[in-house]
């Protein structure tokens, strides 16, 4: 037929043709691939300091699996629960654009995967490369249920840096002999704080500075003269994490997924959620001698916490005998000097050299000119005892609760992302969360007499593409304490951050527009304050919330609505056939 066509139509068509094709070509080459996984929730018993339980696992494995893509690859994992827990699963730091369904926060965008049944969690990876993690994002149960999503360039495109010879994940993680489950719920029940971890881990071993524990270190084996790639990943529930190895420094090239300036410490502070790749020059001949790399707690707040070490050990190969390992006693051994615990200047210090790279290649695309502004306070509160005629045990009698804005957010029985999509937010939902506190205060100077928070599901309703700038600012009530919030589907630029309150005045003119760090997880500083911005361009719920575990529980914890683009591609997506009912 076409050969019949006259001229003056074929002609365009062709046309048309050819040039579709030829930009597409590019696009083809480029274009991912799918890769698919599959998740077995199970029972699977473990032994850590010479306790025995039984934990849920990914296949398993604790740490769980390794996902290893590359940017521009989909993603299908199909989730199998067997275990008697609700379950559902986080990919941190995706962006999940037009597939907020695949986010995985149970009650914010999909109702929990129950025992026996699945769900396939199908997204692209698109314009991220570095490293992620997963985690469960129901109750505690990420605390045994993590693992490191690993994202490689696009093929042919080199690392901003030189290439390592080596790549090794090191996923922090904290070790409970008791059921965690066990822990929250007692601790919402008294009011009162929780217990702390009993060890942290590097790759799930504690090391052998615990008791029981010298079989159970994490070794990392190099050879003199070599750089080796450290994927950093903070996967503990409830403690910010100072890093060092002995007599080594380590030069930061990202964090969260994006490339940074790099620039040399001798310290990594890493918080729950974050993620940092660091490389590590080993030295040039074999030193008789093992280091420690080692992590402890770096903590503001006034509570218990697990002020112990986790340590591993930085083995050299020997280069006449290569295949010999020396017999570590026989070596002298280092270990590093790690920040005191409530060292701030020194998490200051790191938080401020970090730097987006803002190449060509790599630009940071920070917003200029914003749309909407927010002032958050983020910080603990209480409620009154819920027991009649019983006193609770958080403070003064009271429960320990946690606010943004002086509400703590309450969890719907639905998702709150389908509630947005079928248009039944009623009775869910309501769009009235306050863009600044009802009530003002000296958030940082004495704190008031009246701790009560209120409770509530209120969300930030944005339209498509509204660039914002948020504040969000640490309070003095129940103890000043460094916040790592996390924003879901997104990635932020953190323009400013300071001690102290927010000036409005003042501190906007010292803003950072030209090459801030982009993140998904910031510490707001203990006592201080932080600045975002981000644009608006990925329609869904998007949860926010400390990463602190013990903190979201008690309710610190939003979420905003983005509302649909005009654009096919500006739209969410609708829902998967599979997608979990509560
Ligand atoms: Cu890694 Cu909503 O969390």
């Amino acid at each position: 037929m076409g050969v019949f066509l006259p001229s003056s139509l074929a002609f365009p068509g062709v046309f048309l043709f050819l040039f579709i094709t030829l930009c597409l070509i590019p696009e083809l080459a480029l274009a991912g691939i799918t890769r698919h996984y599959k998740f077995d929730i199970v029972l699977k018993n473990v032994t850590r300091l010479c306790h025995n339980k039984s934990i849920v696992t990914v296949n398993g494995q604790f740490p769980g699996p390794r996902i290893v893509a590359r940017e521009g690859d989909s993603l299908l994992i199909k989730v199998v629960n067997h275990v008697p827990n609700n379950i559902s699963i986080h990919w941190h730091g995706i962006r999940q654009l037009q597939t907020g369904w695949a986010d995985g926060p149970a009650y914010v965008t999909q109702c929990p995967i129950q025992t026996s049944q699945s769900y396939v969690y199908n997204f692209t990876i698109v314009g991220q490369r570095g490293t992620l993690f997963w985690h469960a994002h129901i109750s505690w149960l990420r605390s045994t249920v993590y693992g490191p999503l690993i994202i490689l360039p696009k093929r042919g495109i080199l690392y901003p840096f030189p290439k390592p010879h080596k790549e090794v994940p090191i996923i922090f993680g904290e070790w409970w002999n008791v059921d965690t489950e066990a822990v929250i719920t007692q601790a919402m029940q008294t009011g009162g704080g929780p217990n702390v971890s009993d060890a942290y881990t590097i790759n799930g071993l504690p090391g052998l500075l615990y008791n029981c524990s010298a079989k159970d270190t994490f070794k990392l084996k190099v050879k003199p003269g070599k750089t080796y790639l450290l994927r950093l990943i903070n996967a503990a529930l409830n403690d910010e994490l100072f890093f060092s190895i002995a007599n080594h420094s380590l030069t930061v090239v990202e964090t969260d997924a994006v490339y940074v300036k790099p620039f040399e410490t001798n310290t990594i502070v890493i918080t729950p959620g974050q993620t940092t790749n660091v490389l590590l020059n080993t030295k040039a001949k074999f030193p008789n001698a093992t280091f420690f790399m080692a992590a402890r707690p770096y903590v503001t707040g006034l509570g218990t916490f697990d002020n112990s070490t986790v340590a591993g050990i930085l083995e050299y190969e020997s280069d006449e005998f290569p295949h010999k390992t020396l017999s570590i006693r026989k070596l002298s051994l280092f270990k590093p000097v790690l920040p005191p615990l409530n060292d701030t200047s020194s998490a200051t210090n790191f938080s401020n050299k970090l730097r987006s790279l803002a190449s060509a290649q790599f630009p940071a695309n920070v917003p200029q000119k914003v749309d909407k502004r927010f002032f958050f306070t983020v910080g603990l509160g209480t409620i009154p005892c819920q027991h009649n005629n019983q006193t609770c045990q958080g403070p003064n009698g009271t429960m320990f609760s946690a606010s943004v804005n002086n509400i703590s957010f309450a969890l719907p029985s639905t998702a709150l992302l389908q509630a947005h999509f079928f248009g039944q937010s009623k009775g869910v939902y309501s769009p009235d969360f306050p863009n600044s506190p009802i009530f003002p205060f000296n958030y940082t100077g004495t704190p008031p007499n009246n701790t009560k928070v209120s409770n509530g599901t209120k969300l930030v309703v944005l339209p498509f593409n509204t660039c914002v700038e948020l504040v969000m600012q640490d309070t003095s009530i129940l103890g000043a304490e460094s916040h790592p919030l996390h924003l879901h589907g997104f990635n932020f630029f953190v323009v400013g951050q300071g001690f102290g309150n927010f000036d409005p005045n003042n501190d906007p003119a010292k803003f950072n527009l030209d090459d801030p760090v982009e993140r998904n997880t910031v510490g707001i500083p203990s006592g201080g304050w932080v600045a975002i911005r981000f644009l608006a361009d990925n329609p869904g719920v998007w949860f926010m919330h400390c990463h602190l575990e013990i903190h979201t529980s008690w309710g610190l914890r939003m979420a905003w609505v983005v509302l649909d683009g005009k654009l096919p591609n500006q739209k969410l997506l609708p829902p998967p056939a599979d997608l979990p009912k509560c």
